[in-house]
């Protein structure tokens, strides 16, 4: 059954004034597929405790200096944040699926800053459930949805700096495609059928489809994160849900 509202946000610009809207009845899933909230998804899968999203990388180190033990993970510009950028300090990780390996993170608690996708979830605290959008655990969440349509879903897309991210898009419309694969008697909203039809027209191909989108140009002209556009593209290898709590972290739900 479709949820009574289905809304897709496709640009930052949107959820920069969530915080003007009551959340407080509504369901939102973040998607930022390449590459922040899959490599959340890869983390928790991996053992990591918790993931804490802020927005900038002043606040990381804050909570570094007040809990030494906490991991600094994030970019700008899609690199690793530097000594450069801090005053000083080295972040532990950056923003790469494949660095948030078992040997990495298994237990540890992960400070993330990047560039949209945690401002997005930050931008969502308000909301009654916000959940970490993927390909990689789509079917799990379209499942969840439609155990119990939620009266509204905001699906989120954190974009690419100012700009919608065709990656996300494309995700959202595949959870729209999974929820409600019908039109459901015309009560579709129009931002829904936007998402759904671009995901359509690219289903069989991801891969080619994506490989447009600017993050995703950027990640493939960099020999070293090039392989991440494929990883984050992959559909449903992870069968949990991961959401935030009301402490701020990014846990796992099942
Ligand atoms: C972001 O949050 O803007 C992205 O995840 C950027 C990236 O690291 O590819």
């Amino acid at each position: 059954m479709t949820p009574p509202s289905l809304q897709v946000l496709f640009t930052p610009a949107e959820s920069a004034v969530l915080n003007r809207r009551d959340l407080s009845d509504t369901v939102c899933i973040v998607f930022d597929i390449l590459r922040a909230t899959s490599t959340m998804m890869t983390a928790l899968a991996n053992g990591a405790r918790e993931i804490v999203p802020v927005s900038e990388i002043e606040e990381a180190l804050a909570v570094r200096r007040s809990r030494p033990e906490v991991i600094l993970a994030g970019e700008r510009n899609g690199l690793r944040i530097g000594a450069d950028q801090t005053g000083g300090v080295e972040f532990d990780l950056g923003n790469s699926p494949r660095e948030f390996s078992v040997e990495n993170v298994s237990g540890k608690t992960i400070i993330m800053t990047t560039t949209n996708g945690t401002r997005a979830l930050r931008a969502c605290t308000a909301a009654r459930t916000t959940l970490i959008g993927s390909f990689l655990g789509l079917r799990a969440i379209a499942n969840w949805i439609t155990a119990a349509p939620p009266r509204n879903l905001l699906l989120v897309c954190a974009g690419t700096l100012d700009q919608a991210a065709y990656e996300d898009a494309l995700a959202a419309g595949g959870l729209c495609e999974l929820i409600c694969p019908d039109d459901a008697g015309g009560t579709v909203s129009d931002s829904a059928q936007i998402a759904r039809q671009l995901y359509r027209a690219a289903q069989e191909d991801l891969f080619q489809a994506a490989k447009y989108g600017r993050n995703a140009r950027r990640l493939l002209a960099n020999p070293e994160l090039r392989d991440d556009v494929a990883i984050c593209l992959r559909r449903d290898v992870f069968g949990f849900l991961a959401g935030l709590s009301k402490d701020g972290a990014v846990r796992r739900l099942s």
